[in-house]
């Protein structure tokens, strides 16, 4: 049999490790024989991955798990997240967002191993990012740890935007750094995609059912299903992106949301995502 994935003993890295998707993608490399580095702020009792406890709202937390890493990584997958229903709007946002912009900037650019490659995930909510920039691009552009919070903590000023309202921002701005990276990891060898999950079933299905009025509502988040994703159902096409198979897939920005935002293009159903961030 020819390993066409060829996970085999290779340094996988992922964050949001301990649930949900980041977890489902853990086990599946662990399967595929990667040497995995499961990255979370809760605990992982898992011998078969290295736990490495990681608060990635902030620096000093991110800089002491990156000196227990390894130099070299193959593989990078950036799961982690907030849905901000039970954090304020700068953890939910330093999160999902300034957290893999620095790991990027600071350590994989050292770090990435030739022909490795770099996924991450964004969701649905993080959509029309192209036509709304200008709302995040100062922190996007902004230089290291200090001064992307401070980018933010100018936009956000003294209004005090809820924690929800910091997810889509943030996967829109994550949306954005990722495929601006691809200039500088494709000449290593490195490529950078995304996926883009509709509702998924997961340890945040709770908050967004929460955020749209009821379980029953989620399901307008799932295109044609009819149902929610299994985890598993969104690991499998990370998995994908980040092995040898998908060795000319880069800058590729994937919808998990079976058909949703088709549906939207052929105007089956009205686009929820058109809509600022601050109105
Ligand atoms: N579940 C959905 O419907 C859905 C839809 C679209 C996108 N997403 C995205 O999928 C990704 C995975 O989430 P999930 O749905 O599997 O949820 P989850 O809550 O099951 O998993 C998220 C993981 O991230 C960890 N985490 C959160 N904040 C952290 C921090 N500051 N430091 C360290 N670890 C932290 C949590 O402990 C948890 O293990 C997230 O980025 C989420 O925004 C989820």
């Amino acid at each position: 049999m020819k390993d066409y994935l060829n996970y085999t003993g290779k340094v996988c890295v992922v964050t949001g490790a301990a649930s949900g998707m980041g977890k489902a993608i853990s086990d599946m490399l662990v399967e595929l024989g990667a040497d995995v580095y499961a990255m979370d702020w809760s605990d992982i009792q898992d011998k078969s991955r290295h736990y490495v406890h990681v608060d990635l709202s902030s620096k000093a937390s991110i800089d002491e798990a990156f000196g227990k890493m390894p130099m070299k990584i193959d593989k990078y997958f950036g799961v982690a997240g907030l849905s901000g229903q039970q954090h304020n709007f700068e953890k939910t946002f330093t999160t999902n967002f300034i957290s893999n912009k620095y790991i990027v900037e600071a350590y994989l650019e050292d770090r990435m191993a030739q022909g490795g490659a770099l996924a991450f995930i964004t969701s649905a909510a993080g959509l029309r990012f192209e036509k709304y920039k200008d709302e995040y691009l100062p922190i996007v552009t902004a230089q290291g740890w200090d001064q992307s919070v401070s980018a933010l903590q100018k936009i956000i000023g003294s209004n005090d935007y809820p924690g929800p309202l910091a997810y889509g921002y943030s996967k829109r701005a994550l949306n954005y750094f990722a495929l601006s990276q691809m200039g500088t990891f494709a000449p290593k060898g490195v490529r950078v995609n995304v996926l883009m999950p509709g509702s998924t079933k997961s340890g945040m299905t709770d908050d967004f059912a929460k955020s749209v009025g009821g379980m029953e509502n989620l399901i307008n988040y799932t295109g044609l299903a009819g149902r929610l994703a299994e985890s598993a159902e969104m690991a499998a096409p990370m998995v994908f992106l980040n092995s040898d198979m998908a060795s000319y897939i880069n800058g590729n920005l994937i919808m998990g949301d079976y058909g949703l935002e088709s549906m939207i293009k052929i105007g089956m159903v009205p686009d929820p995502f058109d809509t600022k961030t601050f109105e």
